[in-house]
């Protein structure tokens, strides 16, 4: 049995990780960014005894560290960090919305990355922990299509925070890897996406369970295969 903590719970992606997780059995830190409109959560978390919802906002930096003094120092095995926007609508050159970038860029990137310095202490105290970043395949080079400026950079940017933690904590007991959950059926994926949030979930706790610390800094696909950055 292992704690898992989903950073994003309220929907998608991150949902599907909480129930597939406590049904397994794990103990899950269920995080959301407001408490009273995450029902579904809610739901799972009265129905079974191993889901606690904490409350943690990715693009308010005070709730991270607020977060992290409510849970305390105990060990974490994996955290998956799922929170994510898409960052509206308005992402070509000429209406690019700069505000919009500036708070994008926070929930997207700056925000996971201070959730991997405040709960670095919990993963290391795992003895073998496993710190995730769902990124996107609109973020690798080798993504063929242009615009989407403030989802596509924010991204990129946190592949690169994912990849060079893997390096600034190579002697650390923590495995970060960088994940494409695949375009998936959510509220962001929209309904004719290609995959079913169960699938990816199942995916993305297949490659936490069968990777380890020499497979730090790995950009994956959700079904297993290496994605070129
Ligand atoms: N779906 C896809 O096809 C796809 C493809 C590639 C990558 N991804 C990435 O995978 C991740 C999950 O995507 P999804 O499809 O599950 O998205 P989703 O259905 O739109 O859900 C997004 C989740 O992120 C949470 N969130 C947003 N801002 C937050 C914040 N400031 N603090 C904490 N939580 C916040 C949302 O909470 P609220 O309910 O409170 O808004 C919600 O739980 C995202 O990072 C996304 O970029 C998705």
């Amino acid at each position: 049995m292992s704690t898992v903590m989903i950073v994003g719970a309220s929907r998608g992606i991150g949902l599907e990780l909480a129930k597939q997780y406590a049904g397994l059995g794990d103990d899950v830190i269920a995080c959301v960014r407001d408490t009273g409109a995450a029902e579904q959560l809610d739901a799972l978390a009265s129905g079974a005894g191993n889901v606690r919802v904490e409350q943690l906002d990715v693009g308010d930096f005070p709730s991270i560290d607020a977060a992290a003094a409510r849970i305390g120092g105990g060990a974490i095995d994996a955290i998956i960090v799922c929170a994510g926007v898409t960052g509206g609508q308005e992402q070509a050159l000429d209406n690019v919305n700069i505000e919009e970038w500036h708070r994008t860029l926070d929930v997207n990137t700056i925000g996971p990355t201070l959730v991997a310095r405040a709960f670095k202490g919990n993963l290391a105290a795992s003895g073998n922990g496993h710190l995730m970043l769902l990124s996107s395949q609109l973020a690798a080079s080798t993504w063929p299509m242009g615009g989407m400026l403030i989802y596509s950079s924010t991204k990129a940017a946190l592949s690169k925070v994912g990849q060079a933690l893997a390096i600034d904590w190579k002697d650390d007991p923590i495995t970060i890897t960088v994940m494409h959950p695949g375009w998936v059926q959510t509220d962001m994926g929209g309904p004719h996406a290609q995959i079913t949030a169960e699938e990816s979930a199942s995916g993305i706790r297949e490659v936490v369970a069968n990777t380890t610390k020499a497979d730090s800094g790995n950009f994956y696909k959700w079904n297993g295969e290496i994605h070129p950055w």
